[in-house]
């Protein structure tokens, strides 16, 4: 049976955008929760600037907490527990904290990119120069993320061409790895097959992750289109939670929950244990007062 890898996205995309701001003792229990469920790789928190996202001011101690007490399987086996750093400021942080895998972000589209981190394009790829050569140094490895892969909430739709051509800069300055942002949640799955075919010419599509979110309830269907494409990793947020503050209208990140229960029916498996993650889903539910 094919293996899918997830990447649990609901402590920082899916905590990033909810009013509540939710306690750092809360967010650590989460990610403990998630861990326990059976997910390899959770992405923490986000070192950017507390004016821009004041949501996860608390990085550092969210960070320091989820290491202590999620970093490794009952069995000893290690979990990647990430954060987002928008430039060197935000390394240093992350690094501090202990950090081993960081992730950087722009987009395929300028509008987005100016409003989401103040920057061109260009001028984002020379900011993360330094913070990739600084992340190696230090042992960490690191994603690129490459937002509005279809359509941009400032500038409209987006040519696959641009994504590929972001994709090509990030791997020229040396990420790891190539992580596709469907920032809107607005997409066909015959969009995201024609981004993935293009990107695929910088990555094999095994390598790329799929980032999806699920504004208008067809990110399921597109990533069992990615599927067949080849990808193999993917990010979720377990119940569904949160979106980007600096694309408006975008709902959150296809359920974690969804995702393993489509994937287990086609015969594709996952670490994930469907009841414990239920848990971690109630208690976020709980923590945002929704439940
Ligand atoms: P800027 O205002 O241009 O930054 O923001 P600056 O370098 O001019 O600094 C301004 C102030 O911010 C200074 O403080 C800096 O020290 C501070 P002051 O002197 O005014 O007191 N600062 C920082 N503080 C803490 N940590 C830092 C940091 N950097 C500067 N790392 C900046 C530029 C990039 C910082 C800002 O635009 C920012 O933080 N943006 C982050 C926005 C964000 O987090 N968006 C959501 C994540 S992306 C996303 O959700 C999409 C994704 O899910 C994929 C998808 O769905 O497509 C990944
Ligand atoms: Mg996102």
């Amino acid at each position: 049976m094919s293996e899918v890898h997830l990447c649990e996205v609901g402590p920082r995309d899916g905590l990033q955008n909810e009013k509540t701001i939710v306690p750092a003792a809360d967010k650590i229990r989460f990610v403990e929760l998630l861990a326990h469920a059976g997910l390899r790789e959770i992405e923490v928190t986000s070192f950017v600037s507390p004016k821009w996202v004041p949501q996860l001011a608390d990085a550092e101690e969210v960070l320091r907490g989820a290491l202590e007490r999620a970093a490794r399987t009952p069995a000893g086996e290690p979990i990647v527990l990430s954060a987002l750093v928008p430039n060197e400021k935000g390394l240093e942080r992350a690094l501090a904290c202990g950090v081993r895998k960081v992730s950087v972000f722009t987009a395929a589209s300028e509008g987005f990119t100016r409003k989401n981190i103040n920057a061109t394009i260009a001028e984002s790829i020379a900011r993360f120069e330094p913070v990739v050569r600084g992340a190696h140094a230090a042992g960490a490895t690191v994603r690129g993320y490459v937002s509005c892969i279809v359509q941009c909430p400032y500038d409209g739709a987006v040519d696959p061409e641009a994504v590929r051509a972001t994709c090509e800069r990030l791997a020229a300055i040396g990420v790891d790895e190539l992580d596709l942002g469907e920032t809107l949640g607005v997409a066909t799955p015959d969009e995201v097959a024609r981004v993935i075919e293009r990107c695929a010419a910088v990555r094999p599509a095994s390598e790329l992750v799929l980032h999806l979110h699920d504004t208008r309830g067809m990110a399921i269907a597109s990533a069992m289109r990615a599927l067949e494409l080849g990808v193999r990793k993917f990010d979720a947020s377990t119940g569904g939670i949160g979106g980007c503050p600096y694309a408006p209208g975008a709902a959150g990140n296809v359920a974690t929950e969804r995702l393993v229960a489509a994937c287990r029916e086609r015969g594709y498996r996952t670490s994930v244990d469907s009841t414990a993650l239920g848990e971690a889903a109630s208690f976020i539910r709980r923590a945002l007062g929704a439940a």
